[in-house]
Formats: C-alpha cells, structure tokens, sequence
C-alpha cells in the first residue's frame, strides 16, 4: 500500500537498471513497461510541423481521435500523465478512493492536492462498490484495466458508480490507458469495455493514452474524455505548446489506421498467450493475472525480488510490484514480440526460478 510521499517509481528506466547492474543500455530486454513491443511505425513527417508552433491542436489528429474513441468531445494532452497532475487540483479537497494497487500517479497527485484518499483492493470490485454506494466517498478513480493486475470493471458497475457520485458533484475518473484491446468498437460492440460512450455524462472523466497500445510512449500524447465544460476548465490548466505537432501529426496516422489496429490487436493477443504460457509453466503453483499488454504474476516477495535481480543481472528488466499484504509481490512482465528476445526470456526465467526452488528445498 502506498502512503505516496515521494515520487513513484515507473517501468523502463534502463538508464539507472544500467548504472546499478553494470550493463550498457543497448544490451537491456525492457519487459519493465506495458508497451506494445511492435510500436507503429513513424511515417513521413511533413517538415512544417518542425517549424510551426502548435498553437491549435491538429485539425486531422482531433477529428482521427474524435473518430477512434467516439465521442463528439476531448482534450489532448502530453500524455495522459499531465491530466492525471491536473485533476485533482481543479476541486476543494474531498475524499476519493483509488485502488491501492496500480499505477501509483493516481494516489500521488490526490493526496498533494489535500484530499483524503481511501484506498480500494486494485484485485475486485466489493470494496470499491461499498465505498460509493454507502457515500464513503466523493469521487472515485478506476483503472480500467488495472495495471497491473489487469482487473477490469464492467461498463455496469460504471454506470452504477457515475450515478450515485454525480448526484452530490462527484467525480468518476476512469484511466483506460491500457484498454485499446478492448475497445474495438468499430467491429464489436459487444466487446467493448471502454466508457468512452459514457463520457459526457456528469462526473465522468475518461484517460486514453496512445503510449501503450500504439507502442509510442515517446510521442507523449494522450486525451481526456468528459463533458465540454470540464473539458475547458481542465484545457487552462494544461501547458501553451506542450505537445508538438510532430508528435500530433504521427498519433493522427496512428489513429486514423484501421487496418494497423485489427493487426495489433491480434498480435498483441498472441504476444500476451506466448507470456501467459511461458509464465503459466514456470509457476504452476502461482496466481496469474494477464492482459494484452502485460502479464503478472503473484510471488512471494523475497523469491519475486531473487528473481528480479537474476533477471536483470543477465540484462532483462521486470517489474516489481509489492503487494498491501506485506508477504507478496506482482511481478509483471511486459510482452516480446522477437522470438530471439522470448528466448532469451525463456532461459534466464527457468534459470532464475529453479534455483530458488532449490534454495527452499536445500537450504
Ligand atoms: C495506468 C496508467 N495510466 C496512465 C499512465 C501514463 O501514461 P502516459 O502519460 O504515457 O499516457 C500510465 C503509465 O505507465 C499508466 O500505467
């Protein structure tokens, strides 16, 4: 559980996993991070958005955007990051409830506003349900997927939470930052887990980031999702030029490509079953929880820590999340997409885990 003083920790910083382990950055397999490992490719960049200032948002990446998420409103942003900073500054302090396990900004960026955070288990729905339907809280902040135990809420819990908060003034921030797999809602409605639908009704705030599905956690582009008037008073707080139009001009291609996205996702599907077997054969015993941009798994927490540090003392990095119960750690893997890399991977983590099992049975 996080009390959230400092700055949390985040995936993919080869360059400190670098100076500590000894290994040059070149040489890192980053399965730190939830980015799809075959990100879109760059396209021509007509060489006017170097030069030109981005004083409005692009015209072709707001109507590409408006398009894929289908909605008639929303704000871009550098990253979904700087919206995640700037909410909870924009109301009086009130008390919100944020799963304790997930992406830790959340929690961070309430409790320096003042506001009370109460925290929710980030592996089910119960406490996060009783909280709002017995007015424990005034707003709620939902990670849909969870990242990273990939728990997803069902667009009828949303419902039933957005009523009950709005009614008081209430807000529902809903961070969807991994939730492009599915969100196909071109092809199947049915399938579609995202509010994005939702998001103009009152209280709602819905995050996407174009980071994680599209692999361009560089670009830093991301979109609040909400009613226009929300959206305007969050646009003054957000940073003149901050996103520049060769980053807009390349998430508008992103966007706009139907026929890269169908491919990611099936992809993306086959990277994750690749990663769920891998895992699912090396701790048989072991809870695990995937997605289609991660996979973790639940492993106590001296031998999850053992493993880490085997894992990158041959140059691979992973994730460690502790876990609230003090015994247990989230390990999450990010996905490969190189059958070199899962190789590589698939050795070093057999390596890794026999030899703590032999620890534990020869002391
Ligand atoms: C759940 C979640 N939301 C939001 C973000 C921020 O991503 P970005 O600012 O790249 O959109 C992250 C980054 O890892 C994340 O894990």
């Amino acid at each position: 559980m996080s009390d959230a003083k400092t700055n949390p920790a985040h995936g993919g910083d080869i360059q400190s996993a670098s100076q500590r382990f000894g290994i040059v950055p070149e040489q890192w397999l980053d399965c730190s991070t939830g980015i799809n490992p075959d990100a879109y490719p760059i396209p021509d960049i007509p060489e006017k958005y170097f030069y030109q200032l981005p004083t409005h948002p692009l015209e072709i990446l707001i109507s590409a955007a408006k398009k894929y998420y289908q909605v008639g409103h929303l704000l871009l942003a550098a990253g979904s990051q700087p919206l995640i900073e700037a909410i909870p500054a924009m109301r009086q302090p009130c008390r919100v409830a944020i799963p304790d396990v997930g992406y830790q900004e959340h929690i961070y960026h309430w409790q320096r506003c003042g506001h009370q955070v109460i925290q929710y288990s980030g592996f089910d729905t119960q406490t996060l349900n009783r909280l709002i339907i017995e007015g424990d809280v005034d707003c709620a902040v939902v990670i849909n997927p969870n990242n990273p135990t990939g728990k997803v809420q069902s667009i009828a819990s949303l419902k039933k939470w957005q009523k009950k908060l709005s009614v008081k003034g209430g807000w529902l921030i809903i961070d969807e930052a991994f939730i492009d797999t599915f969100n196909d809602a071109f092809q199947n409605e049915e399938a579609n887990k995202s509010f994005a639908p939702y998001s103009e009704l009152p209280g709602v705030v819905v995050l996407r980031s174009v980071g994680k599905f599209f692999g361009l956690a560089g670009i830093r582009i991301g979109f609040a999702l909400a009613e226009k008037t929300f959206l305007e008073q969050l646009s003054a707080r957000m940073v003149l030029w901050s996103v520049s139009g060769v980053s807009q001009y390349v998430a508008a291609c992103a966007l706009a490509d139907r026929s890269w996205q169908q491919l990611a996702r099936l992809r993306l599907l086959n990277h994750s079953q690749w990663m769920l077997s891998l895992l699912d054969s090396v701790f048989p015993q072991q809870k695990i929880y995937s997605t289609a941009l991660f996979v973790s798994v639940k492993v106590d927490k001296t031998m999850a820590a053992a493993i880490a540090e085997a894992l990158a003392k041959g140059g691979i990095l992973i994730r460690q999340w502790p876990l609230p119960d003090g015994e247990n750690t989230l390990l999450r893997f990010g996905l490969l997409s190189a059958k070199d890399d899962r190789d590589r991977l698939a050795i070093l983590l057999r390596q890794a885990v026999n030899a703590e099992y032999d620890l534990l049975v020869s002391p």
